[in-house]
């Protein structure tokens, strides 16, 4: 065995090599140790991309979470046609009863669950439910919809859907055996950007599609400090101890969807690199020096502030994700496409070139005329006009329901939803082993080379009317 060959054995039976662990002035990593995620290895129960659910004419809703974000898809909800808003489930009566308040005066009368940590079972359990909206802290997204699924409700789930790889695997696993839908409410797919891009990228104004970079880059820090924002500070609890990209899945969404990832490509591997905390340890420094409730706060584990995640697919292409919540800087989801024939980025301002040049403002005009998919014609100003973050909450709730009520395959599924929430442990395991390379898992096991990309048409749909009165 050569020295090399017997380094590595050293380092793998002392289980020295996944921590990284340089050995007697040895090299302080050994590349060659790249770190496996076991693939799940049973075969798919049912193929849930592409599948259409029967057709409901009116889809009752009942949504868990009320807090910062579920209170706007419940108003956003409320101007659809073919909905009821049957129940409203939150921890804290407060936010449910107020959530019902803003109903008043509308169609809809729900009942509402509150005052327990259990009081969304109760409510899946009595109401005759369609579809569970979920706009809860991200440990609960996972048993929420799990539980929701087996009882045979359609899931909406808010971002990420599931936090540890096993949770993607259930999440899949349980869609799969009940055949009801899991969606993650990746609304930034539904942004009027990325969907003309995903159109320009469908009609092949870029050539082949070579590169993609996404991001969520929000200054966060006053927020996730804040005593008042997030329910007993869950969010910057998840900042505490974990390195990674926490929140992957606004810039990965719709990148994947322009390069069919899932369906007819498929992530193969990433590497993971984490700068140190520069901001949120000062910030609870100088809140606890002057607030007792910060104290418990001030010398937590708080890990890097900016990540930076690049993933190879198996038809070669390449991605770079990023992430930082702490830093003080302009928004971004960078949101660049990169082809063999034209590019298109988003930030800092929308721009497409077409070879060397970027195209100019009538060009950019003409573009969009070209290229706006029809459901930014059928409801966009609609969307602008009801709002969340611009319109593209709205869009992205009104293709749900109208696919449901039009029995459509949805857009995103649950291998979406798996695939783009498993990104964020992943990126964690890379990070805490010297950013050694980690396999991507394959939720459709191996339905990707034959699952059709996502219909950006409004075929057999674009029936549901938006309630706005003129
Ligand atoms: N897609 C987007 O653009 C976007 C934007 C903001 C937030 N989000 C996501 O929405 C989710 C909620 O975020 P938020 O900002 O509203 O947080 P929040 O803390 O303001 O709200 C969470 C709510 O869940 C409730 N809750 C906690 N435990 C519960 C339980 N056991 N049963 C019922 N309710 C319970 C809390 O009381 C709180 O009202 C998160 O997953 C977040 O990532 C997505």
């Amino acid at each position: 065995m050569s020295t090399t060959n017997n380094r590595r054995s050293f380092l793998k039976l002392s289980g020295l090599a996944g921590l990284g662990i340089a050995t007697g002035g040895l090299v302080s990593f050994d590349a060659a140790s790249k770190i496996e995620i076991p693939p799940n290895s049973g075969a798919p129960r049912f193929n849930m991309s592409g599948y259409a659910a029967p057709k409901i004419e009116t889809v009752k809703i009942g949504f868990i979470g009320l807090g910062m974000r579920g209170p706007g898809a419940v108003k956003r909800m409320s101007y659809i046609q073919g909905v009821e808003i049957k129940a409203l489930c939150d921890l804290r009566p407060k936010q449910a009863e107020s959530a019902k308040k803003m109903l008043e005066g509308t169609a809809h009368d729900p009942k509402v669950y509150s005052g327990s940590e259990t009081a969304w079972k109760n409510m899946i359990d009595t109401e005759d439910l369609d579809l569970v909206y979920i706009c809860t802290p991200w440990d609960l997204h996972v048993p929420m919809a799990v539980y929701a699924m087996n009882a045979g409700r359609h899931v909406g789930v808010e971002v990420p859907a599931a936090k540890t790889i096993d949770e993607c695997w259930e999440l899949v696993e349980t869609s799969e055996k009940t055949k009801v839908h899991c969606m993650m409410l990746e609304n930034c797919c539904y942004d009027f950007f990325e969907l003309l891009t995903l159109n320009m990228a469908r009609q092949g104004y870029f050539g082949d599609i070579i590169h993609g970079e996404g991001a969520y880059i929000h200054d966060l820090v006053d927020l996730n400090f804040n005593k008042n924002g997030y329910e007993n500070m869950w969010r910057l609890k998840e900042n505490i101890g974990r390195d990674g990209n926490l929140y992957a899945t606004h810039g990965l969404g719709p990148i994947c969807q322009i390069m069919n990832v899932n369906r007819g490509d498929q992530m193969d591997y990433l590497t993971s690199l984490s700068s140190a905390d520069f901001n949120m340890g000062k910030k609870a420094k100088i809140l606890a020096a002057k607030d007792d409730f910060y104290t418990p706060f001030e010398n937590a584990n708080y890990r890097g502030n900016m990540n930076t995640t690049i993933i190879k697919t198996k038809n070669g292409r390449s991605m770079m994700m990023q992430h930082d919540v702490s830093s003080p800087r302009p928004y971004s989801r960078i949101h660049l496409i990169s082809g063999s024939e034209g590019m298109a980025r988003k930030y800092p301002t929308a721009q497409i070139a077409k070879g060397h040049s970027w195209i100019s403002d009538a060009e950019f005009k003409e573009i969009e005329a070209k290229y706006t998919p029809e459901i930014v014609t059928k409801v966009g100003d609609l969307a602008k006009r009801v709002g969340g973050h611009g319109g593209m909450d709205f869009m992205m709730d009104w293709r749900l329901i109208d696919c449901l009520r039009n029995g459509l395959p949805l857009d995103q599924e649950v291998y979406d939803a798996a695939l783009w929430s498993a990104i964020t442990p992943l990126s964690e395991k890379s990070v805490a082993n010297r950013s050694a390379s980690v396999d991507v898992p394959d939720f459709t096991r191996g339905n990707w080379k034959s699952n059709a990309p996502v219909d950006i048409s409004l075929t057999g749909g674009g029936t549901t009317n938006v309630l706005l009165g003129d």
